[in-house]
């Protein structure tokens, strides 16, 4: 198994970059990347991914692109030239879309010196219901069958992973194979609180499930003890059995 705090994540969700940057110097150095969402990037701009860099840090930019494939590929060697590690575009702008986002990035990094970032897609977030996908985006099927769906279209396009529900990772591993990553948002160890997650997963049921990396805001973020808390995460992760 990969070192376990490679696999983490946390994400910095705030309004504004001084929070963001306290808690990147605190927990940075003890996970694998952080994670610059739509609140902080549209408070403080692309220069909130290189500050988080310039500490050292690895980023994975959540910037969940939708767009007609030019646009998206601009947007994409854009956001590889800041220099993030990982970066998302939604699987539901389709497989042109997708692969000019990963061509112009894998492009982008090549020309600036820097290795091509990870590209995934986000299948359907987890916060539309089966109805709503049924019903107001007439998706025939639920909610896991399309995101299955859109994670083999994410794959053939190009992507290197998709994000996914703790729940979908086994079947899109079995779908995927191996080698496609599986990004998991949803932790809670048995100690944090619920928040607003519903479809949530404890960090050791994660990685057992098969997610290669974990996004974890709030039980970190939150946290009296934010250090404390990623090594009581870290601990939990290495001791998940995996075969
Ligand atoms: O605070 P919490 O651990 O719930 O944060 C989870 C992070 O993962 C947030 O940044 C959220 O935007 C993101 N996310 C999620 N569910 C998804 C996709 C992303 O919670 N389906």
């Amino acid at each position: 198994m990969r070192d376990p705090k490679e696999r983490l994540i946390i994400a910095l969700d705030y309004p504004d970059l001084p929070a963001a940057l306290e808690m990147a110097r605190l927990v940075g150095s003890e996970v694998g990347m952080l994670k610059v969402g739509l609140e902080l990037f549209n408070s403080a701009g692309p220069k909130a991914v290189l500050a988080v860099r310039e500490l050292g840090a690895r980023v994975f930019y959540d910037s969940k692109f939708s767009d007609i494939p030019n646009t998206v590929a601009g947007a994409a060697a854009a956001v590889a030239r800041l220099g993030v590690s990982m970066f998302n575009v939604h699987a539901l702008g389709g497989s042109t879309m997708m692969a000019a986002a990963r061509t112009a990035a894998t492009e982008a990094a090549s020309a600036a010196g820097l290795p091509a970032p990870i590209v995934i897609g986000v299948t359907v977030v987890t916060s539309l219901s089966d109805d709503e996908v049924r019903d107001e985006l007439g998706i025939p099927g639920d909610a896991r069958e399309t995101a299955i769906r859109l994670a083999v279209l994410a794959k053939e396009a190009g992507l290197d992973g998709v994000v996914a529900a703790v729940s979908e990772v086994p079947e899109i591993r079995r779908v995927c194979g191996k080698e496609f990553l599986v990004v998991t948002p949803g932790i809670r160890p048995a100690w944090a609180r619920v928040d607003d997650q519903s479809r949530f997963a404890t960090p050791k049921q994660a990685i057992e499930a098969g997610s290669d990396y974990l996004v974890v805001g709030r039980p970190v973020t939150r946290a009296e003890d934010p250090l404390e808390a990623v090594t009581a995460i870290v601990r939990e992760m290495a001791s998940a059995c995996t075969t």
